[in-house]
């Protein structure tokens, strides 16, 4: 990507510069260069995606999807044809929901963003109503200034890269953990519980954006099947961090009740 306009058609895009992408057979962009790559397969892997999936349409992330649903419909209302993206939007769980959420107000273009083509694919399956596409948010593959919401869920973000594609007037809403989310399986992973940080860390010493509006969501689910926890579990990032004993202890669960708690954050540019 050399940074030029990419011309979007049925088959791929193409720039002016003769960059060209194909489009995959079920539906997605991919505009990684494999020499820009750090790794063979970068982001989140198929295994991690399918136990995200599976815990996902298990609802218990549905009061916490809603929130974040309502803050984008309310940073794009009563603007015609909004542009909206979702950076490191896995297999898609919330990208899905908001785009229809969006199309049920009005005409909206929803793009959703990730490293892991095995995520975008997955999402490409499922959902064919948004514009799918393997990319790095680090370089996002947008114009300066063309997006009306930039969305990011629990995903690292790259305020730099965000501000330069929202537009001056548009927002950026991120999703972030509050400090007691997913508290019991924490608690089964370390034997000090380290609360995650009290106020949204993400934008700590950002001077581009100003946070606008805040909605702390927490409220308890009780997992109570084996596979569920294990999805729980393998969908953080503690996963491959903890021993085989912890493994094991955690896999022998047949019922986990713990804390969601999420922030729903809006930014506007400073
Ligand atoms: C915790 S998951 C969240 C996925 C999704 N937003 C959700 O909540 O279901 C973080 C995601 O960020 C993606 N990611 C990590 N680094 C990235 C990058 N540099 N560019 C794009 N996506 C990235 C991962 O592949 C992964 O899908
Ligand atoms: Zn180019």
């Amino acid at each position: 990507m050399c940074g030029a306009a990419l011309e979007i058609r049925a088959g791929g895009a193409m720039c002016p510069n003769a960059h060209a992408f194909d489009r995959a057979r079920s539906g997605y962009l991919n505009l990684l260069l494999s020499n820009r790559k750090q790794s063979k397969e970068p982001g989140d892997s198929a295994a991690m995606m399918q136990s995200r999936r599976a815990f996902l349409q298990g609802g218990f992330y549905g009061p916490m999807a809603d929130a974040a649903t309502a803050a984008v419909v309310g940073a794009v209302r009563g603007r015609a044809a909004a542009h909206v993206a979702d950076l490191g939007c896995g297999e898609g769980f919330f990208t899905a929901r908001i785009q229809r959420a969006l199309a049920a107000q009005g005409s909206a273009t929803c793009y959703g963003i990730d490293i892991s083509r095995a995520g975008i694919k997955m999402a490409a399956a499922g959902e064919r109503t948004v514009d799918w596409v393997v990319a790095s948010l680090h370089r996002s593959p947008f114009l300066p200034r063309s997006l009306d919401v930039v969305l990011s869920v629990f995903a690292p973000i790259d305020a730099a890269d965000a501000r330069r594609i929202v537009r001056d007037d548009g927002a950026l809403v991120t999703v972030t953990p509050g400090p007691d989310h997913l508290d019991a399986l924490r608690a089964l992973i370390y034997t000090r519980v380290k609360p995650h940080p009290e106020t949204p860390a993400l934008m700590a010493g950002d001077t581009l954006f100003e946070q606008t509006a805040a909605t702390r969501v927490r409220y308890p689910i009780v997992v109570d099947t084996p596979p569920q926890i294990m999805n729980l579990l393998a969908m953080t990032p503690y996963y491959w961090n903890i021993s085989e004993a912890t493994r094991a202890r955690i896999e022998a669960l047949s019922r986990l009740e713990l804390t969601v708690d999420a922030y729903v954050s809006t930014f506007r540019p400073a």
